[in-house]
């Protein structure tokens, strides 16, 4: 277990970025936070140290956001929004989690039960107006 502090929104970036670099295709990582804790930031470096140019926001209505084009693909997955196991089960994880990209999903202790065993755990929380401590499970 590792806690790294975060003092910037860009600071969360880079530690995503850097996490990019030691992850593998079929990689699962399972985010959780309050609101506003930093896990899209997260998202965001890590999709950009994936090599992959595209917006990144959190997939709150839609869901699900892919990334493509760099060195793997990225399932960006919200369950803020999803109201009970029905509606994770039409999701069809399963595609997602045992494919080659790298499956990445927001609020995952919302529904852990449907979190595979090995995904990487990562702890999101608020400090103060701009601190927020990163921790890896
Ligand atoms: N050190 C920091 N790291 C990350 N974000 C920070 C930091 N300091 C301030 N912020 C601000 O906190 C907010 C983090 O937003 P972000 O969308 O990443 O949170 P989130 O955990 O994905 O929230 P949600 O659960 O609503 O999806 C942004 O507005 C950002 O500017
Ligand atoms: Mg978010």
């Amino acid at each position: 277990m590792a806690t790294f502090i975060s003092k910037s929104p860009a600071e969360t970036e880079a530690v995503g970025q850097q996490f990019a670099e030691d992850i593998g295709p079929g990689s699962t990582l399972a985010l959780k936070g309050e609101l506003g804790s930093g896990k899209t930031m997260f998202v965001k470096g890590l999709v950009a140290g994936l090599g992959t140019r595209c917006d990144v926001t959190s997939p709150t209505f839609t869901i699900l956001h892919e990334y493509r084009g760099g060195r793997l693909p990225i399932y960006h997955f919200d369950f803020f929004r999803l109201e009970n196991r029905e509606s994770v089960v039409r999701l069809g994880l399963d595609d997602y989690f045992f494919g080659d990209g790298v499956s990445v999903i927001e609020w995952a202790d919302r529904f852990r039960e449907f979190i595979p065993q090995r995904a990487r755990w990562i702890l999101f929380e608020i400090k103060s107006e701009n601190q927020r401590a990163i921790t890896f499970e």
